[in-house]
């Protein structure tokens, strides 16, 4: 009351209503909030001062043009035979000698990681079902879509072990896929490594509370496994073996973007693609909880907020977390939005979500 008897005051009448149109628009802003953000502090410049940008990923060949819309992730059976899911919920092959086949659809605007499977066919994540098995034949078969009664989302990538046991991310048990930039925004850690044993259809939680879990990868020796914390800018790396059997450490941050999809390639190392979640115009709105809780409430902002996909990056990094190195497209020249990156018979197979075909360059 002492506050508006000031303005009554002191200020013109039409300042008042002013004054009251701006304190609805805050309390509107606080009520509706779809989240409770905390700051996200992002990697220092600095960091990247040992990578420079190179153009390396623009010396890429088209594969599939125009076959593969926004083909997310890539992987390779044992046949040399090459998968990826698009957005139009196929999942094509591309044979070894060049051929490309619709092998099967199935029906969903939400597939995302896959991997080749030791019994035949491929394991595929899908974002609103779960994960599901593809055979040799491309008949699907959903192997996991509940935990404990719930529905399984945004089930992001998935890894094989030799016993069969599937790792898998769940990138946020708090959103769904339409809203995923909210969890960005609240950057609370909502994600998930989960471990499904097939043989007892046991679902176990291997690491909780994870930073937007994203790629999923097993060492060479299945010792640990990497997951990538995407707007955490760094992967975590979790000891299955050894002394330290059961500990999560950190594997590598500082990253100059945020890890997507993580491979193993022949020699240990890892290949991971850096996608830009975060507009780099709009940085300054992930150190202000007002500012997060305005964006949040207004759709429109949200758009405007989000990363720039006009680019593309990749990582090599060794067992050791050391990267060894770097290729980009800095504008998105010839390939964008990269989010995997798998290695086989000395080339990079790259996935994409904005693009329409899949990357091949030769590693020399
Ligand atoms: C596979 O799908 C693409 C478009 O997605 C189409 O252009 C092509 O003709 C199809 N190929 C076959 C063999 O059906
Ligand atoms: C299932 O629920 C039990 C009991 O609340 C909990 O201990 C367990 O971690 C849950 N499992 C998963 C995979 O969420």
């Amino acid at each position: 009351m002492a506050l508006l008897g000031f303005f009554r005051r002191f200020l013109p009448p039409f300042s008042g209503f002013i004054f009251a149109c701006l304190l609805a628009v805050v309390l509107q802003i606080i009520v509706f909030s779809p989240i409770s953000p905390d700051l996200l502090h992002l990697p220092e410049p600095s960091s990247l001062a040992s990578l420079p940008t190179n153009t390396h990923l623009q010396g890429v060949r088209k594969l599939g043009e125009d076959i593969v819309k926004g083909p997310e992730d890539v992987c390779v059976d044992g046949n040399g035979a090459l998968y990826t899911a698009t957005r139009d919920g196929w999942i094509k092959r591309m044979h070894r000698d060049g051929s490309w086949e619709n092998w099967t659809m199935l029906n969903s605007q939400a597939l995302v990681g896959i991997t080749a499977t030791r019994r035949g066919g491929i394991i595929v994540c899908d974002a609103e079902k779960g994960l599901i098995w593809v055979d040799e034949d491309g008949h699907p078969k959903v192997l996991l879509s509940h935990v404990n009664g719930s529905q399984l989302r945004l089930v992001n990538d998935v890894a094989e072990a030799t016993d069969g046991s599937l790792y898998f991310s769940v990138t946020s048990t708090k959103f769904d896929l339409q809203n995923l930039f909210l969890d960005v925004l609240e950057a609370k850690p909502h994600g998930q490594l989960l471990k499904f044993d097939p043989s007892s259809s046991q679902t176990s939680i291997v690491v909780d509370k994870l930073c937007f879990a994203n790629g999923v990868a097993l060492s060479k020796d299945e010792d640990f496994l990497i997951v990538c914390e995407t707007w955490k800018s760094r992967c975590l790396k979790h000891w299955l073996k050894g002394d330290e059997e059961g500990k999560t450490e950190i594997f590598v941050d500082n990253l100059p973007g945020g890890p997507d999809n993580i491979n193993l390639a022949p020699d240990g190392s890892f290949w991971i693609a850096l996608v830009q979640l975060i507009s780099e115009r709009w940085e300054f709105v992930h150190a202000s909880k007002a500012a997060k809780h305005l964006i949040a409430t207004y759709p429109s902002m949200i758009k405007m907020v989000k990363g720039a996909h006009r680019k593309a990056s990749v990582v090599n990094v060794g067992a050791d977390g050391k990267i060894i190195k770097k290729l980009d497209d800095p504008d998105g020249k010839v390939i964008s939005f990269v989010t995997s990156a798998f290695e086989f018979e000395g080339h990079l197979y790259l996935g994409s979500l904005s693009s329409n075909f899949i990357g091949k360059l030769p590693l020399i």
